[in-house]
């Protein structure tokens, strides 16, 4: 989004820079349209640089570009617009850069397209151009290589400055197809056609083939700022801005954040301090599983029929994750409107609420038009939610008790716990609003930390429940599913291929000017002419 907003600003303010490539155009049609473009005072800039905002070429072909601008990946553009030269040819004719329609688009390459520098080749390719065209499972052959890469990865995102996000994105790419590979790489020379594999990440691959392990790796984990960063970034409501700050301080430990006075306001960091060692436990499968059960039940009481689905890693059968993500809609749409602050407040009643925040929808009609051209990163949807952390009593681990149902066991828990719920005054939604919850503790002399030291029969889990109108449910659970890499991948594919716009909300064509329905995952997956994936395949 930042990036897109820079470019819209750009844009604005007329500060369109344009960059030709002089490939496949003859020297002197060339010198022609710089003359012309100059004389209508549009900017021309001689070499690609980040201020660039329209890559003109002659090519048809993205990967092509991709090559002739020397990038590792089409990620390396962000939202640099790649177009014909027909779009040239229009804006000089209206004086001016003209908006950039789907005509004067690039194609991204069609699995049929064949690709003059790759149609020597008469070789199968060893994987799909595309993560979410594979079947990405959990186990693969190749960790030792993944695992190094995603360290490279992780330090790139972590740093964060230039074109670090890019590079992140390169290896990420990169560990994605050796993901998928039905064999353990054995020599560079498997996978160097590979389109995701940049040269960085092969560089990386042949060091630990030859030696066994790669000497940037070794030299990022035992980084003093790589560790602090990573123990940081660990805590509930750190960011990797606020762990920067962080180190800056000289702070070295966890401790040192918990200890201080000197800490933001923010809900999610206070709690997540407190929490911190409850936090960083893998949550387990059963957990998640029973969780998922009492949520459905009291779901159920208050509107039956409603659908409750464990999405995230759960649900692409990782057996441990970060959190637990719970999708909710109702097939009568509309039914689900205020369902999200009645089931609160069900939940908090059975002593199952430590913290959290609710979120109102943002989602309107034109939210999917208005988006159409929006950045892959950070790219946030607009549905009702609540964001916070549960109390999980300990019998979750072993399926909720082993004599009980899972609704027995939770009611027990509930009346054991000692812990303050506040469903005195559950009718003022101000009680809702974390800081009103936490002052509301103080006025009793209690903190988040006298919770987390006190004897308890439960864990702080991370829990995200979501609310969906159920013509958006299709979407809404195939962006919930993730990974994330696997969305990714699938809105660049429907962008580059359909010029559609996928989000958790809709495929919107712009072509056709509406949105495509789906009523089944299949559809979302046929919509986009890709071959179906079950979740546990989704694992890029
Ligand atoms: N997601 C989303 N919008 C958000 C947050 C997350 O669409 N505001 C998507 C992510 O892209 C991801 C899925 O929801 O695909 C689950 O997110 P998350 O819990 O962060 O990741 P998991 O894959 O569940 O990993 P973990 O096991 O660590 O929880
Ligand atoms: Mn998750
Ligand atoms: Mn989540």
């Amino acid at each position: 989004m930042a990036t897109s907003s820079r470019l819209t600003e750009k844009i604005v303010n007329n500060k369109t820079l344009i960059y030709i490539l002089s490939q496949r155009i003859q020297r002197r049609r060339l010198e022609d349209i710089k003359k012309a473009t100059k004389k209508k005072q549009i900017n021309l800039s001689d070499s690609f640089s980040s201020n660039v905002t329209h890559v003109v070429t002659e090519s048809d072909n993205m990967q092509q570009v991709i090559r002739w601008l020397d990038l590792d990946s089409d990620a390396d553009l962000h939202d640099v617009e790649v177009v014909t030269l027909t779009w040239l040819t229009d804006s000089l004719k209206a004086g001016k850069p003209v908006t950039v329609e789907a005509k004067h688009r690039v194609n991204q390459d069609s699995e049929e397209s064949v690709d003059e520098e790759h149609s020597s080749s008469s070789n199968e390719p060893v994987v799909a151009d595309w993560a979410c065209q594979r079947v990405t499972l959990l186990r693969h052959h190749n960790h030792q290589f993944v695992d190094a890469l995603e360290i490279l990865q992780k330090y790139a995102e972590m740093r964060d400055v230039n074109q670090d996000y890019s590079r992140a994105l390169a290896f990420r790419r990169a560990s994605c197809v050796l993901k998928s590979l039905p064999f353990t790489v054995t020599s560079v020379s498997q996978i160097e056609n590979i389109k995701d594999m940049g040269a960085h990440s092969l560089r990386v691959i042949q060091e630990i083939l030859n030696s066994g392990v790669c000497q940037e790796v070794e030299t990022i984990k035992k980084d003093d700022w790589f560790q602090k960063m990573k123990m940081f970034t660990s805590v509930f409501g750190v960011g990797p801005s606020t762990a920067k700050k962080w180190i800056e301080r000289g702070w070295t430990s966890v401790r040192d954040a918990q200890q201080s006075d000197n800490i933001s306001s923010d809900w999610r960091l206070i709690w997540g301090l407190a929490f911190h060692s409850d936090l960083m436990k893998p949550v387990l499968a059963t957990e998640a599983d029973v969780f998922t059960c009492i949520v459905r039940e009291e779901t159920d009481r208050l509107l039956p029929g409603a659908i409750v689905e464990l999405t995230g890693g759960f649900r692409r059968k990782k057996q441990s994750g970060h959190d637990v993500d719970i999708l909710i809609t109702h097939p009568d749409e509309g039914k689900e409107t205020g369902l999200l602050k009645q089931l609160l407040e069900r939940l908090e009643r059975r002593g199952l609420v430590l913290c959290g925040n609710l979120e109102k929808s943002t989602y309107t009609d034109d939210v999917l038009v208005r988006d159409f051209k929006l950045s892959m990163r950070g790219q946030l949807d607009h549905f009702e939610k609540w964001l916070g952390i549960c109390k999980f009593h300990n019998s979750f681990q072993h399926g909720g008790g082993k004599d009980s149902t899972t609704a027995e066991c939770v009611n027990r828990n509930a009346s054991e716990d000692r812990m303050p719920c506040f469903h005195a005054s559950l009718d003022d939604k101000d009680d809702y609003e974390p800081k009103a919850k936490l002052k509301k503790m103080a006025a009793e002399n209690l903190t988040p930390k006298h919770i987390a030291d006190s004897d308890r029969g439960w864990t702080a889990r991370r829990v995200d429940l979501i609310i969906c109108p159920f013509s958006q449910y299709w979407y809404a659970l195939v962006g919930w599913t993730g990974s994330k890499h696997f969305n990714r991948d699938l809105r660049l594919y429907a962008q580059r291929v359909h010029n559609m716009k996928l989000t958790s909300h809709g495929l919107y064509s712009q072509a056709k000017g509406k949105i495509i329905a789906a009523n089944s995952e299949k559809d979302v997956f046929d919509n986009l002419t890709i071959p179906y994936r079950e979740p546990y395949e989704r694992n890029c």
